[in-house]
């Protein structure tokens, strides 16, 4: 679906440009809880947990944007999230500070994504 190849796609933009050191990413398709999730991972800056929740909302953008001197406007996990949700998923991230991060989008419990 084409809503969700612009999630997916603003995710990995985003995992590349946070992490200019490590520049590999990974995608993955695997088993959770039953659905297919769709993993988004990189050796970057990693994201401060006190920032994990506001990042996905519009216009926010986090210290890994000023360390990096990384241009943009916050709006790309909005949207992300806005699309998941649209689908009735759900996207989420963990993080080790320093050492990088993992977006997950899951599908709905019941079908497809
Ligand atoms: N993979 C990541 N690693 C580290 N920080 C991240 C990562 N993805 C997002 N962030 C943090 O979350 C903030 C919000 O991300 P978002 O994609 O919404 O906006 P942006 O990348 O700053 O700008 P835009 O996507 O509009 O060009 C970023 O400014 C950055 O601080
Ligand atoms: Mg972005």
């Amino acid at each position: 679906m084409e809503a969700l190849a612009v999630a997916l796609r603003n995710l990995v933009d985003n995992a590349l440009k946070y992490s200019p050191d490590q520049p590999a990413v990974w995608v993955e398709w695997g088993p959770e809880n039953g659905r297919v999730a769709i993993r988004v991972r990189d050796k970057g800056m990693g994201i401060a947990e006190s920032e994990r929740n506001a990042i996905f909302r519009k216009f926010v953008r986090g210290s890994a944007a000023a360390a990096g001197n990384v241009r943009g406007t916050g709006v790309g996990l909005a949207m992300v999230r806005q699309i998941v949700i649209a689908h009735g998923g759900s996207v989420r991230v963990e993080s080790d500070p320093g050492r990088g991060s993992t977006f997950t989008m899951l599908p709905p419990a019941s079908g497809r994504v």
